[in-house]
């Protein structure tokens, strides 16, 4: 299985910090951001990686990660992102690397409690189609700005609901995606959303409907440290206290 850390974007929620960095390389407590999904990848076995950027600051992750090594990845490749056009478009740019292998996804400012080496098991047993990971999510604000879940009565996902007004559960889709090589099919005939781009709301959905779309539920911390700034603090306190990708289990779907 490949590895693909989605690290682009214009970081615009977090200005003015990111009108100087990529907000990628921003610190969470000892080291930068993308250095977390670098390691859960590292940590779930898998050591084929493409970091996509784009915007400016792009060359400041070659010399951050350099060839890999030091972090343990045997063969890292950077793709670079035009301009910001989703993050479904971003994946696009990872096709030939990926080249008919399975890989997972990881939005560079996702940053988790637990390793995800489970999910990454669960997925290399699951026969067919793609695999979301979901967090327990409270909070109907907070929901509002994920991509959210409605469960048939089989506890099936029926559809995703990409930043909803009225949440139809309390699970929020995370930043942590499994695909079959399939995907940049799907990529490939979908059309931009009404902000004009590529969701990946939509090529999960493209799964739901071929009904071979599994989930997973984190135990533990989850965060996006790019939804805001108050975000980007609460994921720092987190990991200073607690660490990040600690060897756990997720609970079964
Ligand atoms: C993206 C996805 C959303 C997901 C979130 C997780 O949103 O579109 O479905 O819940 O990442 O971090 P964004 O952070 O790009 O607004």
């Amino acid at each position: 299985m490949k590895g693909v850390i989605l690290a682009g974007g214009t970081g615009s929620r977090l200005h003015p910090l990111t009108r100087i960095t990529n907000k990628h390389l921003l610190p969470i407590y000892d080291r930068p951001m993308v250095t977390y999904a670098i390691e859960a990848c590292v940590q779930a076995g898998i050591t084929q990686v493409m970091v996509v950027t784009g915007g400016t600051h792009a060359g400041e992750f070659l010399r951050l990660l350099g060839n890999g090594h030091e972090y343990g990845i045997d063969r890292l490749f950077y793709a670079y992102q035009e301009r910001p056009g989703g993050i479904a478009e971003a994946l696009g740019l990872a096709h030939r690397f990926v080249d008919g292998d399975r890989v997972v996804v990881i939005l560079g400012d996702n940053i988790v409690e637990h390793s995800i080496r489970p999910c990454v098991e669960r997925f290399e047993r699951q026969s067919k189609g793609a695999r979301v990971v979901l967090a327990e999510t409270p909070e109907v604000e907070h929901l509002r700005h994920l991509g959210v879940p409605e469960f048939d009565g089989d506890r099936r996902i029926k559809r995703i609901l990409e930043k909803p007004k009225d949440p139809p559960s309390h699970y929020g889709v995370t930043g942590i995606y499994f695909y079959p090589a399939e995907v940049f099919d799907v990529i490939g005939r979908l059309e931009p959303s009404g902000r004009g781009e590529l969701e990946i709301t939509d090529v999960n959905n493209w799964f739901i409907t071929q009904g071979t779309m599994e989930y997973d539920v984190l135990t533990g911390f989850w965060g996006d440290a790019g939804e805001s700034i108050d975000a980007y603090y609460a994921v720092n306190d987190f990991v200073r206290q607690h660490g990040a990708n600690k060897p756990a289990a997720v609970t079964p779907a």
